[in-house]
């Protein structure tokens, strides 16, 4: 089954200060499909985070396609409405970076719980779901009630997976996931990812450790400069 389809995909910046556009990737085309994993490599700079981030709708694709095949029917996530993005997001594709967003004053177990909380089905086991994710990447319990924004690096980077992942996902775009994380929390991240994969999950990752996750990559997608024209 063919999860995405992405056609000649490119991003470029307009920086106002310099009054042109900088390129970060163009040309992009690759099929994933359900239970494939696509490694993205490159050297620094040459857009891997700005591609998972145009896939995920935190930018706008400048050129090209992208089509999603969305439970209800496919929606092409290089200009689908922002509202039927949201609702991705809600409930099919996950989008995992190395640095919490944490909103201040909620605590992490609220954090990674919210997910759960929207689905009705859910909310009543999220506290004990979450406990055993959290308590599977190895953050002490004794910090679950307190405030992310004060975690250290490696925690914060828990407190993302978890929430990433607590709920299924058809697709989950992974940016260095283990970049922060002690050995023990990036095995248990590969359990989980080879866990899921065997579910059906389709990835799209980027990480520091290629070694760590060598048997769960199907396909790599090399970024490269010579992409870089600008136009
Ligand atoms: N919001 C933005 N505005 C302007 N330029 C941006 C923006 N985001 C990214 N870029 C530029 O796009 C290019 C690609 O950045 P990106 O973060 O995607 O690289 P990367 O391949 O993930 O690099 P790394 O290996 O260092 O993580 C960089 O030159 C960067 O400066
Ligand atoms: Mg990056």
């Amino acid at each position: 089954m063919t999860i995405l389809e992405v056609q000649g995909l490119s991003k470029q910046f307009y920086v106002h200060h310099l009054r042109r556009a900088i390129p970060a990737f163009a040309g992009v085309s690759f099929t994933l499909r359900a239970s494939e994993f696509v490694l993205v490599r490159g050297a620094n700079g040459v857009g891997k985070s700005t591609l998972l981030r145009c896939l995920y709708r935190t930018y706008l694709p400048t050129g090209g396609s992208a089509l999603y095949h969305a439970a209800g029917g496919p929606i092409d996530l290089a200009r689908a409405a922002d509202v039927d993005i949201v609702a991705l997001r809600r409930g099919e594709i996950g989008h995992v970076t190395q640095f919490l967003r944490a909103r201040p004053r909620v605590s992490a177990l609220d954090l990674v719980t919210e997910p759960l909380r929207a689905r009705p089905e859910q909310a009543p086991e999220a506290r004990r779901i979450a406990a055993e994710w959290l308590a599977s990447f190895g953050l002490k319990s004794d910090i679950w009630e307190a405030y992310p924004t004060t975690f250290s690096g490696g925690e914060q980077q828990k407190i993302n997976l978890v929430r990433a992942l607590i709920v299924p996902r058809r697709l989950l775009l992974l940016d260095e996931p283990t970049a922060s994380l002690d050995a023990a929390a990036r095995a248990a991240l590969v359990t989980w990812l080879a866990q899921l994969k065997a579910q059906g999950v389709a990835m799209i990752g980027v990480f520091h450790h290629p070694e760590d996750i060598r048997d769960l990559v199907d396909a790599e997608l090399y970024l490269e400069r010579e992409h870089h024209v600008a136009h």
